[in-house]
């Protein structure tokens, strides 16, 4: 059977990509599940190039296919910031109630449009011939005026989807699969590995 290494250790990101990739007919590894640790230096401006940097790491460590995701908040009144900063954004230990009520008052003034933001993925396929592929999703919304919602993690308690009259922290985790960043980059890349 093909082997397919996901060059993260975040146990629920596996979990939604088994679901995702499960017809592939793959034996899909963490890199824990592959007796990993690398240190990589995300050390790149973009999604794409930090998605690339840990799939080429990693495959040049196995000889295997690798994925790897890169993702982050995009506020467009912050000139896209956190952007590919957002875990590290003011602090790696700094509590996302901190960060996430920094950014709602980062917008004060803002008002309807103005609050746009998007989630974004990209995800790389490092294949060992040396082919390496990336796809984006995104979901677009808007930064709410109040923290809302314990679902999710991360922003998603100010990241408010006109569709669903809610958060991304007040929808069930199944919902928020359906239409996510990272759903969407991984759907797309689906096919792709399929055609491998
Ligand atoms: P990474 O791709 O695991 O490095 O995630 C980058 C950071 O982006 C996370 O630590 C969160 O701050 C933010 N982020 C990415 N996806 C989401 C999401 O679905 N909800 C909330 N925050 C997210």
């Amino acid at each position: 059977m093909k082997k397919i290494i996901f060059a993260t250790s975040n146990e629920g990101k596996m979990k939604e990509i088994r679901e995702i990739l499960k017809d592939l007919n793959v034996e899909l590894l963490s890199l824990k599940d592959a007796g990993l640790s690398p240190d990589i230096d995300e050390n790149g401006k973009t999604f794409e190039e930090n998605a690339i940097i840990k799939a080429k790491t990693v495959m040049e460590l196995t000889g295997e296919i690798v994925l790897a995701d890169d993702s982050g908040l995009e506020v467009d009144y912050m000139d896209k910031a956190p952007g590919v900063y957002s875990a590290r954004f003011m602090g790696e230990d700094t509590s996302y109630e901190i960060k996430n009520q920094y950014i709602i008052d980062q917008l004060k003034a803002a008002e309807g449009e103005e609050r746009s933001a998007r989630f974004v993925c990209v995800i790389a396929c490092a294949f060992p011939d040396g082919e390496i592929i990336t796809r984006r999703g995104t979901i677009e919304g808007y930064i709410s005026k109040q923290i809302s919602g314990v679902n999710g993690f991360g922003y998603d308690p100010i990241f408010y989807v006109p569709e669903y009259n809610c958060t991304t922290a007040e929808m069930k985790p199944d919902q928020k699969n359906e239409i996510s960043h990272r759903g969407k980059a991984l759907r797309a890349i689906h096919d792709d590995i399929i055609k491998a």
